[in-house]
């Protein structure tokens, strides 16, 4: 989808479709106003009739109003004005754009940019505007052999500009919502796609073929060999009861010269979570081939800040494998050497995540990162805890802790913190090895979050369990992308001047 921004003037405006704001009750946002007097009272004796109230994304197509030239007027409810904040702003635009792909409009001008929010500029709502829309408009058909395409997509989006001065954070808005907007696509691609498709070698080559052709980007991908070397006993012991192998993809973005050092994303890359020995019950096991999303988040985000050429230094790191049951499977009770030297009693083979993800975390080490990120599908607990809407946040540097959740509140795309307290590392205690990976029926996203903060003490470190967040189930089932948006606003305030 192509968007553009403009300085337009509603009443002359010529396009298949203007989209105007009405708020609750039947009052005319600004442009809806200029319309209303160029076209007679035209719009003002709709509202009076009835037609509409502005009750929050109720929709209503006019055509041909007398002295305009756009062939179409979509009328969007935007609720009450004092109530109008950055939710409904995000449901606004994606409301207008699904039904003008679905009415016949291949081209508009978005006319909601003006709309007053408070504490939000106008590079926000552009930027929340591209990629809302391109997000409304994702489609994953690649594997349907006939596609269910719209008959007359919408194809050209105009976002109108109220005044010449915001032009140029405009611009730079929508330069940076493209950018978020493809890397949630890809994100959102690599999660839908299934466990037989998206292997860990698919994975690696999606990671090659990001880097092809940009100098800022260099890959590296470790086999099973390599792993053995490096002594990650516990990553490998997840992997050997899949006939896929392993592999560990560093990702390597530098944006700024010299010798600064990077930020570090690490993404679990379970590629179809079976459970293992410790077998999952059959309802919904399909939707573990999107055990993976931390890597696409990973691979996301590095895709978006490279598309918008972000001044910083950021390595994406994956440790990606099936967890399988099998012969040579790990099984209850068997107890694993990480890279770190700790030793793990793995009591459950479900709780495979931290064991490919602590061997990770310690491959990051070598980066130096001036902080590491951790994203992963890691815990049933955390859906139950804070359900779709927020991921897990957990985190052993306080500041850390609070540029994510702003980053989170800033995109819409939230995060919620939960206690690393040190009380809870008893839970992880084995009589038998350093620790076990399983911390019982309690606290389950916390005692997994301990595990891994075991092998975090060297840097800042945070941990988004995104087990809700990755992806919706239900009829509607697909990834959201999730969590790129944060983790690319996070880097873009890293930035200097960007
Ligand atoms: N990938 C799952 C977590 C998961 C489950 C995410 C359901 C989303 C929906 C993870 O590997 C897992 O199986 N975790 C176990 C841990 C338990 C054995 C301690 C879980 O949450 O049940
Ligand atoms: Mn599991
Ligand atoms: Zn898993």
């Amino acid at each position: 989808m192509e968007i553009s921004v403009k300085l337009t003037r509603p009443e002359t405006a010529r396009t298949s479709c203007l989209v105007v704001g009405v708020f609750d009750r039947r009052h005319l946002s600004d442009a809806g106003q200029t319309l209303d007097a160029a076209s007679g009272g035209y719009l003002s004796q709709i509202l009076r009739r009835g037609d509409m109230d502005g009750e929050l994304e109720k929709t209503l197509i006019l055509h041909n109003l007398p002295h305009v030239p756009a062939q179409r007027v979509l009328l969007i409810g935007c609720g009450r004005e004092r109530e109008f904040g950055a939710a409904q702003f995000r449901k606004v635009v994606a409301t207008a754009t699904k039904t003008l792909n679905d009415t016949g409009s291949t081209d508009a001008v978005f006319y909601l940019s003006e709309l007053p929010i408070r504490d939000r500029d106008g590079y926000w709502k552009v930027r929340q505007a591209v990629e809302s829309i391109q997000h409304t408009l994702y489609q994953f058909d690649e594997l349907k052999s006939k596609k269910d395409d719209a008959r007359r997509p919408l194809r050209r989006v105009v976002l109108n500009i109220h005044q010449r001065r915001e032009l140029a954070a405009a611009q730079r808005a929508l330069s940076h919502g493209n950018a978020v907007a493809q890397g949630v696509a890809l994100a959102r691609d690599l999660g839908n796609l299934p466990g037989n498709v998206c292997t860990p070698a698919y994975l690696a080559e999606q990671a090659r073929l990001l880097a092809r052709g940009n100098r800022k980007l260099k890959v590296t991908v470790l086999e099973r060999k390599d792993m053995e070397k490096l002594g990650m006993g516990s990553l490998l012991s997840v992997a050997k009861g899949s006939r896929q192998p392993p592999k560990l993809i560093a990702l390597e973005y530098k944006g700024r010269a010299g010798a600064d050092k990077p930020i570090a994303l690490v993404g679990k890359g379970i590629t179809f979570d079976s459970g293992g020995i410790s077998i999952k019950p059959a309802a919904a096991m399909d939707e573990m081939k999107y055990d993976m999303c931390g890597a696409a988040s990973v691979l996301g985000t590095m895709k978006a800040v490279a598309a918008m050429q972000a001044p910083i230094n950021v390595v994406g790191i994956i440790p990606t494998c099936e967890n399988l049951p099998d012969g040579a499977a790990n099984k209850p009770g068997d107890i694993v050497t990480s890279m770190s030297g700790q030793t793990i009693e793995v009591l459950n083979t479900d709780a495979e995540g931290r064991l490919i993800l602590c061997d990770a975390l310690t491959y990051a080490e070598r980066f130096e990162p001036k902080a590491v990120v951790d994203i992963a599908t890691l815990t049933g607990a955390c859906v139950i805890a804070l359900g779709k809407h927020a991921s897990g946040l957990l985190s052993n540097h306080d500041p850390l802790t609070r540029q994510l959740l702003a980053a989170g509140e800033s995109t819409g795309d939230r995060a919620w913190e939960l206690p690393l307290w040190e009380d809870y590392q008893e839970q992880l205690k084995s009589p038998f090895a350093d620790m076990a990976n399983i911390g019982g029926r309690e606290a389950g996203t916390i005692t997994a979050a301990c595990f891994l903060a075991r092998f975090t003490k060297k840097f800042k470190w945070a941990h988004l369990d995104i087990a809700g967040t990755a992806w919706t189930s239900g009829n509607s089932k697909g990834a959201t992308g999730r969590p790129v948006p944060l983790l690319t606003q996070y880097l873009i305030d890293r930035c200097p001047k960007f």
